[in-house]
């Protein structure tokens, strides 16, 4: 049977998703609290990962290894990097990638991880379709694109630029393409829900402190719309 992972980069997020389930247990591993339980009759787990690539890969083994989750899905703000979006769009992953893995000098593009199968993970259709429909309903603006993730706040319209040019990101973020990683290791379906807190330019950091709490309100409906319609 199905287990959801649910994974929030803010507190604020997983509060709601905390005031909405119905909670069984709580544990803690590896510093994360893992809180099981059910919402709109699924079964989920839902946690804060903290920020970076290696506090999302260890959450996202742990609730394989630990929790049995089935699927994960992924929530919470990023920069900007395509022109076309606004603060307060909605990116879904098609695919992610790590903008900072940098092996160049070796003659591998950017983002590329040598010797291995694939460098860029691929979401799981039905979990982006479904991502797309909750998008629709409400309205919001929403595009399905690359999800470029690196340890590295990016706040400079040259970064940026490169990060759309170069590798033709949708937004950037800090966990992403870890989740995505340790998903794909895994045989594990997932999606990356972003919402845009800031366009990753020079005014990044201002932008990035204004916008939580809306963003952590929306990407919770759009995965209690996903859960109703699974
Ligand atoms: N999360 C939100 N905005 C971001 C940015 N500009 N860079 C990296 N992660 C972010």
């Amino acid at each position: 049977s199905q287990v959801i992972g649910l994974i929030g980069a803010m507190d604020e997020e997983i509060e709601l998703l905390l005031s909405s389930m119905q909670t069984t247990r709580k544990t803690v591993k590896a510093g994360i609290t893992y809180t099981e339980g059910t919402l709109h009759g699924y079964s989920v787990v839902v946690c804060k990962s903290g920020v970076g690539k290696v506090n999302a890969a260890v959450t996202t083994q742990i609730l394989i290894d630990g929790f049995g989750v089935t699927s994960v899905i992924f929530t919470g703000v990023a920069g900007a990097v395509n022109p076309e979006l606004n603060i307060g769009d909605i990116v879904i992953s098609s695919t992610c990638m790590q903008h900072d893995m940098d092996v160049t000098p070796l003659g591998f593009a950017r983002g590329i991880i040598p010797y291995q199968d694939t460098s860029e993970f691929a979401a799981d259709s039905r979990l982006i379709q479904l991502a797309e429909q909750a998008c629709k309903a409400r309205g919001d603006h929403y595009l399905t694109g690359k999800v470029l993730s690196g340890d590295q706040f990016v706040a400079s319209r040259e970064r940026v630029s490169a990060l759309y040019t170069e590798m033709d990101g949708a937004c950037t973020e800090m966990e992403g393409a870890a989740v995505a990683q340790a998903c794909h290791m895994n045989g594990v379906p997932f999606v990356i829900l972003r919402s845009m807190s800031d366009k990753a330019d020079g005014s990044a950091h201002v932008n990035f402190g204004e916008f939580t709490v809306e963003a952590s309100h929306r990407s919770h409906q759009i995965v209690e719309y996903m859960l109703q319609h699974l």
